[in-house]
C-alpha cells in the first residue's frame, strides 16, 4: 500500500526520494510526489501514474533542496488523479504533508475547517491533516505572541505543539511526514498504527515506510511505536511520546543489503523470489533442528516448557497466502502433537468473540508484520491475555515487536507483490512448530529423528522441484487463454489448491477457485465442461486413489486436466492432459513442492496474457487498512 520515504541531510534529495519511490514501488500505488524544502518555501511534484513518470517530471522541472518527503498513493479516498496524490499542502501553503493509513473523522474535520475557511483541492483523507496541521501551527503563532517567524524560521517546538494539537483530533490510522515551510532543515514523522523506520547517518536522517528505501545508505534504524513523533534533522533525531513525553531511541542493525532488494538477473521479483526457495526454507530450518533431541529449537517463543504444556488449543490467525500457509499448520499440529488447532481470517477473529480459554496459545502468521486485520486480531487475542506469538517475516515489523515473541522467517524481502518465498517459508516453521510440541507431547525419539532427516532434506527437493520449469512453461502456452479454472487437492494438498487458485486469480486476472478435491461434485462440479481446466494436486499419499477417482469425474465431464503429480507416475499420466512432475517427498512436506509448480504456471499465464506479474492491478504489498 503507500508508501513513504524522507530525508533531511546534505543530498540533492529529489534523487534520494525517487530512488526510495521506486523501491517503495512493490508494495502498490497508484500517484507519486515528492515534495522539497527550501530557503524559497516548499515545491511539490505530484502525478497520477508510475514513480518513472513522476521522475519526468522531475527532470523537466528540478526541485533544488536537501530536505524532502515523498510518497507513493494506493487511492482510499478519491481517485488516483494528479490532484489526489501526495503531498498535500495545508492552509496556504505553509506545511507540505504525505500520510499513509485512514483518518476516520475526517468528513467531521473537513465541514469544520471550511467553516474556518479552508479550500480543499483534493477529496482525500490526508488534506484534512495539512489543513489541522496549518490551522494548529497558526494558532500557536498565535499564542506565542509572533508576528511571523524571523529569519531563523519558526522554533521547532512550536511545530511540534502544532503536531501533537492536530494528532490529538485525529481517528484512524496514521503515518505522517510534515514539512513546515518556515522550520528549515527539518521534517517531522508521527506514527500511529501505520509503520515508519528512521535511519540515522553521519550528518543526514532518513525515513521511510519499510526499510528497503535505506538499504545501502545506513544500517542504523529506528523503529517508531504508535503515538511517536520524530524530528529529523542533519545532526539530530529527536522522538517524543504524545503521552510520556522523551523517548530515547533504540537504534537496531539493519541487515538488508542491496542484493536483496534487487532483480539479480532475474526478469521479475516474484521469478526470482520462486527461485530462491531452496535457500529460503533453508534459511527457515537453520540453528533449528535438533537432531540429539529429535526436536525442534524454538528460541523465540518466551514461554517455558512448563507453559507450553499446559496450552490445550492453538488458534492461528492470517490473511491470504499466509492465512494458506496456516491451514497446512492447522493439520501438521493436528497430526504430529495432536493439539486442536484453528485457523481463523483476521478479518473476522478482530470482530468475532469465540470462546477461548486461558490455555489458548495464539499465532499471528504475517510476512509483512503489518497487515491491519491481523495486527488488530493479534492486539484483542493480547487484550483478552492469551499469549500471542508471530511467525513473520519482516524484523522490526509491528507484529513482531507488538507480540510476545515468535519466530522469524528468515526469507529476506519479499518484493513480488504475490507471496511465494514466504509462503514454503511458513509452511516451514509450522513443520518446525509442530515437531516441537509433538516432542513436548507424545511424539517417539525416532519418528522426531525422521522427520528431522526428512526437513534436512528438502532444500534439495525443492531445489530438484525447479526443474519443472520448461514443462510448466509449455503447459501455460498452452492453457493461457483459458478465463476459468478449477483447483483441487486432498489433506495437505487442499490448501496448496487454494494457494495455487488465489496465485492466478491475483497477477493473472482469471478466475480461479480451489476446493477439496471430494467437495468438487458437491457443486462446482457444475461448472466443469471443455473450458474449465482443473488443476489436480496429486501427489502419491494414502488417499491417492480417491483423488485419482476425483480426476475421472472431470474427465468424464470433459474437463481439461492438468496434474502436479510424483515423478514417474504413469497412472496419473494416463488419465490427465498434462502432468507437472515434482520429487516425491512425505505427505506432510507436499505443500513445499506441489506449490512450486503453481506458482510457475501463475507467473506464466500471467506474463502470457501480458499482465504485470511483480505490481499486479488494485493490490498491494502489505495491505495496512482494514
Ligand atoms: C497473496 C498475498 C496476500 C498476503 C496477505 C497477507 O499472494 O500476498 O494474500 O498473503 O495480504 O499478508 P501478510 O502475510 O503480509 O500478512
Amino acid at each position: 500500500m503507500c508508501g513513504i520515504v524522507g530525508y533531511a541531510g546534505f543530498r540533492n534529495v529529489s534523487d534520494f526520494l525517487l530512488e526510495g519511490l521506486h523501491r517503495l514501488e512493490y508494495r502498490g500505488y497508484d500517484s507519486a510526489g515528492i515534495a522539497v524544502l527550501s530557503e524559497t518555501g516548499i515545491d511539490v511534484r505530484k502525478r497520477a501514474g508510475r514513480v518513472t513518470e513522476l521522475g519526468m517530471l522531475i527532470e523537466s522541472q528540478p526541485i533544488p533542496g536537501s530536505v524532502g518527503i515523498g510518497h507513493t498513493r494506493w487511492a482510499t479516498h478519491g481517485e488516483p488523479t494528479d490532484v489526489n496524490s501526495h503531498p498535500h499542502f495545508g492552509g496556504s501553503g505553509e506545511v507540505a504533508v504525505v500520510h499513509n493509513g485512514v483518518i476516520e473523522n475526517y468528513d467531521s474535520l473537513r465541514k469544520q475547517l471550511q467553516q474556518l475557511g479552508y479550500v480543499f483541492r483534493s477529496q482525500t483523507d490526508t488534506e484534512v491533516a495539512a489543513h489541522l496541521l496549518a490551522h494548529h501551527l497558526n494558532e500557536q503563532i498565535r499564542l506565542e505572541g509572533l508576528g511571523g517567524s524571523g529569519e531563523e524560521g519558526l522554533d521547532t517546538d512550536l511545530c511540534l505543539k502544532a503536531v501533537e494539537a492536530t494528532l490529538a483530533r485525529l481517528k484512524g490510522t496514521y503515518g505522517l511526514a510534515i514539512l513546515f515551510r518556515e522550520c528549515p532543515g527539518t521534517l517531522i514523522a508521527a506514527r500511529c498504527g501505520s509503520p515508519l523506520v528512521i535511519g540515522i547517518g553521519e550528518n543526514e536522517s532518513f525515513l521511510a515506510s519499510d526499510a528497503s528505501p535505506l538499504v545501502g545508505y545506513t544500517k542504523e534504524v529506528v523503529y517508531l511505536s504508535d503515538n511517536e513523533i520524530a524530528v529529523l534533522s542533519q545532526s539530530a533525531l529527536r522522538i517524543e511520546h504524545r503521552h510520556t513525553g522523551k523517548v530515547r531511541p533504540s537504534i537496531q542493525t539493519l541487515s538488508q543489503v542491496n542484493s536483496d532488494i534487487e532483480l539479480n538477473g532475474f526478469p521479475h521479483y516474484m521469478l526470482k523470489e520462486i527461485y530462491e526457495q531452496p535457500q529460503t526454507v533453508e534459511n527457515a530450518l537453520r540453528g533449528r533442528l535438533d537432531s540429539e533431541e529429535a526436536t525442534a529449537v524454538m528460541g523465540g517463543l518466551n514461554l517455558s516448557a512448563k507453559e507450553l504444556r499446559r496450552i490445550d488449543r492453538i488458534v492461528l490467525t492470517a490473511c491470504g497466502t499466509s492465512w494458506h500457509a496456516g491451514l497446512v499448520g492447522e493439520y501438521l499440529l493436528e497430526e504430529f502433537a495432536r493439539m486442536p488447532t484453528e485457523v481463523e481470517y483476521a478479518s473476522e477473529l478482530r470482530y468475532r468473540n469465540p470462546p477461548m480459554s486461558d490455555r489458548t496459545l495464539v499465532f499471528a502468521i504475517t510476512q509483512s508484520g503489518e497487515t491491519a486485520d491481523t495486527l488488530a486480531a493479534m492486539r484483542e487475542c493480547k487484550r483478552k491475555g492469551h499469549p500471542t506469538l508471530a511467525i513473520c517475516n519482516v524484523v522490526g515489523s509491528s507484529i513482531a515487536r507488538e507480540a510476545d515473541g515468535g519466530i522469524y522467517l528468515h526469507a529476506g524481502p519479499e518484493i513480488g507483490v504475490a507471496s511465494t518465498k514466504a509462503f514454503t517459508s511458513q509452511v516451514t516453521v509450522l513443520t518446525l512448530l509442530a515437531l516441537y510440541f509433538a516432542r513436548m507431547r507424545h511424539m517417539s525419539f525416532p519418528t522426531g529423528q525422521r522427520i528431522i532427516k526428512q526437513l534436512r532434506n528438502m532444500p534439495e527437493m525443492i531445489q530438484k522441484t525447479l526443474e519443472c520449469h520448461d514443462k510448466v512453461r509449455e503447459v501455460a502456452d498452452r492453457y493461457y487463454h483459458f478465463n476459468n479454472y478449477l483447483y483441487l487437492g486432498r489433506l495437505y494438498n487442499f490448501p496448496v489448491a487454494l494457494e495455487g487458485a488465489l496465485k492466478l486469480k491475483e497477477i493473472s486476472y482469471i478466475h480461479a477457485e480451489g476446493y477439496p478435491a471430494a467437495e468438487m461434485k458437491h457443486g462446482p462440479i457444475a461448472l466443469v465442461d471443455e473450458q474449465t481446466p482443473s488443476v489436480f494436486i496429486i501427489p502419491r499419499g494414502a488417499i491417492y486413489s480417491k483423488v485419482i477417482s476425483n480426476m475421472e469425474e472431470i474427465r468424464a465431464r470433459r474437463g481439461p486436466v492438468i496434474a502436479i503429480a510424483c515423478e514417474g507416475d504413469l497412472d496419473v499420466a494416463r488419465i490427465a492432459d498434462e502432468v507437472i512432475y515434482v520429487p516425491e517427498v512425505e505427505e506432510y512436506l507436499q505443500p513445499l513442492v506441489c506449490a512450486i509448480p503453481l506458482q510457475l504456471l501463475s507467473y506464466h499465464i500471467a506474463l502470457l496474457r501480458g499482465c504485470n506479474v511483480d505490481r499486479p492491478r488494485n493490490l498491494a504489498k502489505s495491505v495496512t487498512v482494514e
